[in-house]
């Protein structure tokens, strides 16, 4: 069934010139990196969310959500993207216009050269002033340390990531909804599509009459408004697409 599916969906990447590509943490998960809801590995599994991704939780213990965010950093440096980073990178050299809207803070839809990436939730790659609001960099051994370093203001430096109760980042979420409602297709990848504002998008698609076509391995809250649904993982459903729209090698680099 999943064939003729792909068949499908195959047929609506050849005929789009704009095309978005919304990601979430299943994206990744084939690089060794958790989700966030899986009841057993997801990340949320092992952590309280409230403790370790909130302001009050920095302010009670910044020396533990420091040291999980750099935890979590080392597992992003050490990973490579996956063939579905590579085949959605791939995309490009087919379709006019591909952005990735992305909800995962790593960095690794740009290291598999996609080159127009929308960071919903930030990045975990890079830090800002607590206070201030402004980018910093990191002075050396800061991630070995036990507590975040202070920014020459006095307050401590945090990573540039959305935390609940935060605002998504407004120049990249202008962008975000400016695409979807230009783009013909959206190509949603392994996101449980229940946080919000991100996972309204696929609606805006829809309601200015594009297409929606998930890839996940389960259904999800945005199966109901998904024109078709490809089941299965992103780094074996995307390459095998990319290959029956374009009859090429998903191809892709590790930049
Ligand atoms: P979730 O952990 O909620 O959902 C991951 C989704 O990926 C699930 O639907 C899985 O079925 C699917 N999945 C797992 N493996 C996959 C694979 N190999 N290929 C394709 N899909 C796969 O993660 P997100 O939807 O990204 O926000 O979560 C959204 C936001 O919730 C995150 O950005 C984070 C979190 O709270 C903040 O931290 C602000």
């Amino acid at each position: 069934m999943n064939e003729e599916r792909l068949r499908q969906a195959a047929h609506h990447l050849l005929e789009v010139e704009r095309l978005v590509v919304f990601t979430g943490a299943g994206a990744s998960a084939e690089s060794g990196i958790p989700t966030f809801r899986d009841a057993r590995t997801g990340l949320w599994a092992r952590y309280d969310p409230s403790e370790l991704a909130t302001r009050s939780g920095f302010f009670r213990d910044p020396g533990l959500v420091w040291r999980w965010y750099a935890w979590r950093r080392r597992l992003v440096e050490e990973a490579s993207p996956n063939p579905g980073h590579q085949a959605i990178a791939a995309l490009e050299r087919h379709i006019g216009q591909v952005t990735v809207i992305t909800q995962n803070i790593d960095d690794l839809h740009q290291r598999a050269g996609s080159r127009e990436v929308l960071h919903l939730h930030g990045s975990l790659l890079q830090y800002k002033c607590f206070e201030e609001d402004a980018p910093r960099l990191l002075p050396e051994g800061a991630l070995e340390a036990d507590k975040p370093p202070r920014c020459t203001c006095g307050a401590p430096l945090r990573p540039d990531v959305v935390w609940f109760g935060e605002a998504v980042p407004r120049e990249a979420w202008r962008q975000a909804l400016e695409c979807c409602q230009e783009c013909e297709l959206m190509l949603v990848v392994g996101t449980s599509g229940v946080v919000q504002p991100a996972a309204s998008l696929p609606y805006v698609v829809k309601g200015y009459g594009g297409k929606v076509i998930e890839v996940n391995p389960e259904e999800t809250d945005l199966t109901q408004v998904s024109d078709l649904f490809l089941a299965g993982r992103a780094g074996e459903i995307l390459p095998r697409l990319v290959e029956i729209a374009f009859d090429g090698r998903p191809g892709g680099e590790d930049r």
